[in-house]
């Protein structure tokens, strides 16, 4: 059999094969990036869609429209607002999640060879993404303020790139947030060369400390950013529910792209999101899920003060992820396996990486494992590096 060559250079999700591994009877796992799965809001969701059914059957059941629900539309325009954004709803289209979006940058915006600059380490499923449409990922240097903007300023004048790809809040993997000030300066950057920036924003609710930074498109005059926003964090990542904000040309464009992917977001999905974003239920839930991942985060920080000195880790905000690095000469490939053994997994970083290399660090996940395993797993995990240090 004869596949196309553009996938010749990408291999699946590590994180997906490390899934694999997870089934072992007893692991606990730091892998994946999932929310917590007692935070789902199972029955209100099963009520809710009983009686959109039951009312609004014939026309959930049909096809709909490309651009999504308009219902759904004024939602998010309305979150928005509290994100500072302004939009109107030809600057909106729902997606199916923020994976769509990046996808649809790709398809609408890159031919084979562009450049794509992303933070490094940048979130694998984009970098899957870009390497499919035969984009040439750059990455841009990071420190805990998000994306170095020497380094920026460096690689927009070498590379010209399509499109700068960013996760500025929370960001997988490393958990940073980006400065205000350098959000500042992106734009400016940006303008300066005339690059677009996709801004990835799927865990902007899950703040658990600290103040809110404005998100890069609320500071954007010149309709620069796409902006994507995401439930899947906030109610249920099998709904696929998000949407991207941008200029209407962009959107236009996205319309045309994801008409030959999936026609249009599944409508009963749609209609649950709306209905419960609308119930008075949400924001309650968001809450909630940000006490119980604020104590996870906690927990698994405090376990982290008895590592020893040499090893460095950030400690968020916000998001899903804590990131580890270790002295130089460690290689959380190779701990990979020992602590696989012990019955613990975690990512290693160097799949995050555009590059490659920095096989010295590690992404934790904080928010699916219980507070019993997270006790347990940091132990198993600080046994097997004190062994290797
Ligand atoms: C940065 C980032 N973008 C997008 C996604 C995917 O989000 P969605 O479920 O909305 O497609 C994830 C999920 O892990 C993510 O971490």
């Amino acid at each position: 059999m004869e596949f196309a060559k553009r996938l010749d250079n990408v291999t699946g999700s590590a994180i997906r094969a490390i899934f694999a591994l997870l089934a072992q009877p007893g692991m606990i796992s730091f892998a994946g990036g999932n929310p917590s799965p007692d935070s789902f809001p199972k029955e209100d969701i099963a009520n809710i869609s009983a009686s959109l059914l039951c009312e609004h059957g014939s026309s959930i059941l049909q096809y709909g429209g490309t651009p999504g629900i308009g219902s759904l539309k004024n939602t998010v325009i309305k979150m928005m607002e509290t994100r500072s954004i302004s939009a109107k709803p030809d600057e909106v289209i729902i997606t199916s999640g923020a994976t769509q979006g990046i996808g649809l940058a790709a398809k609408t915006l890159v031919n084979p060879g562009d450049v794509i600059l992303t933070e490094s380490p940048t979130f694998i499923g984009a970098l899957q993404t870009f390497l499919t449409y035969e984009a040439d990922v750059k990455g841009v240097e990071m420190d805990d303020d998000g994306m170095k903007m020497d380094d920026l300023e460096k690689k927009l004048t070498l590379y010209r790139p399509k499109f700068i790809y960013t996760i500025p809040t929370f960001q997988n993997p490393t958990g940073r947030t980006m400065s205000l000030e350098r959000r500042k300066q992106m734009i400016a950057l940006c303008k300066a060369h005339n690059v677009l920036i996709l801004e990835d924003d799927p865990y902007c609710d899950l703040r658990y400390s600290g103040q809110p930074v404005r998100p890069i498109k609320s500071l954007d005059e010149d309709q620069l950013v796409i902006y994507l926003m995401s439930f899947s964090k906030i109610i249920s990542p099998g709904l696929r529910v998000g949407a991207a904000i941008a200029h209407p040309r962009v959107i236009e464009k996205y319309n045309i792209a994801k008409q030959g992917e999936d026609l249009h977001t599944a409508n009963l999905s749609q209609e649950i999101v709306n209905a419960y974003m609308l119930s008075g239920k949400a924001e309650p839930h968001i809450e909630a899920i940000c006490a119980q991942y604020r104590d996870k985060r906690d927990a698994m920080l405090k376990k982290m003060e008895e590592w020893p000195k040499s090893i460095t880790y950030t400690k968020p905000d916000g998001g899903l992820f804590i990131w580890v690095d270790l002295p130089k000469h460690m290689n959380a490939v190779d701990l990979f396996k020992q602590c696989v053994d012990a019955g613990v997994a975690y990512v290693p970083g160097v799949h995050f990486f555009p590059e490659g290399g920095h096989e010295n660090t590690m992404r934790l996940n904080f928010s699916m494992a219980s507070f019993e395993q997270i006790d347990k797993g940091m132990d198993i995990l600080k046994g097997v590096i004190e062994k290797n240090i």
